[in-house]
């Protein structure tokens, strides 16, 4: 695009009351909260899909999303584009140990895993896979340890082009660094095509993880399974406190008596301290 055309851009920006409208709906759809301070992010990621779409400013764009029957389609990009994706292998990679440690402790003390159930866990808001990936090869690990040792994964987000993303299972040398290299070699393949610098998850990974598309503030959570652990982190900060502590609330159901639920490290529980014992900063157990 010529510099001219950049500037132009640049000037393009939201009415006050296009961005309320943008804001208003994301918030309706996702809990996330978009506050006036956001304007600058929020034109800035609009005008990726005003440019693919073609309009030639934001506002044309945003009454193209609200206003036209064709526009209904586009809403779910609108949000995609909003939804805050940063992830990656191996973040805050305690919350890893304290797995480690756990699992190695329930061994112990029942020297064989202690019923034919699986041990599950959520991934919600899993983003682009990174985590639930990490998980897999955690888990892995310890099954090839303990083959007596039987897991699943449910790794859910809002962002349908963040499940394409995950389901894939393909990222960048660059990303996969954090995975340490014995564990890379155990479980990752390198692209035929050298040149592209990618990666591909094992199919033993990928096989051990259902992706899905979930939001966390509609009223589905009964449809699903218990879980011994459910990591939601860095998803419920963008969200009001009434939305997190719903979510919380919904989570409480969805744990096996004493099952585990471990946010992000900026998070903290709101509200619903009678339902969880806090066991470390960020970890938190079913009462
Ligand atoms: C910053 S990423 C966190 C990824 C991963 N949990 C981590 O800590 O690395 C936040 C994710 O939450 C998802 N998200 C936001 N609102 C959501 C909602 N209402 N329901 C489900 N997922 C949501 C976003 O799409 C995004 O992928």
């Amino acid at each position: 695009m010529g510099i001219a055309n950049q500037m132009a851009f640049k000037s393009d920006r939201l009415s006050e009351k296009d961005r309320r409208r943008v804001a208003e709906f994301v918030t309706h759809c996702s809990g996330i909260q978009l506050p006036d301070s956001k304007q600058s992010l929020i034109e800035s990621r609009l005008r990726k899909r005003q440019r693919t779409l073609g309009f030639s400013s934001l506002s044309d764009y945003v009454r193209y999303v609200f206003t036209s029957r064709e526009g209904c389609n586009e809403r779910i990009h609108l949000l995609d584009a909003l939804t805050t994706n940063k992830t990656d292998f191996y973040r805050e990679s305690n919350h890893f140990e304290f797995l480690r440690h756990y699992l190695e402790h329930a061994i112990r003390n029942h020297r064989v895993w202690p019923s034919t159930e699986p041990f599950r866990v959520w991934s919600a808001g899993c983003s682009t896979g990174e985590e639930p990936y990490t998980l897999a090869i955690e888990l892995s690990e310890f099954q090839y340890r303990f083959p007596q040792f039987n897991f699943d994964i449910l790794a859910t987000d809002i962002s349908v082009s963040s499940l394409e993303t995950a389901f894939n299972g393909i990222y960048t040398m660059e990303r996969a660094n954090p995975i340490p290299e014995l564990l890379r070699k155990r479980y990752l393949y390198r692209s035929k095509e050298r040149s592209r610098n990618l990666v591909a998850m094992s199919e033993q990974l990928r096989r051990c993880i259902h992706f899905a598309e979930f939001n966390l503030l509609s009223n589905n959570y009964a449809h699903l399974s218990c879980f011994d652990i459910i990591f939601c982190r860095n998803v419920m900060i963008y969200f009001s406190n009434q939305d997190r502590a719903n979510i919380t609330r919904r989570f409480h159901h969805r744990l096996k008596p004493e099952g585990m639920l471990i946010v992000g490290h900026s998070e903290s529980l709101v509200g619903n301290q009678e339902l969880y014992q806090r066991l470390q900063p960020t970890i938190y157990q079913k009462k």
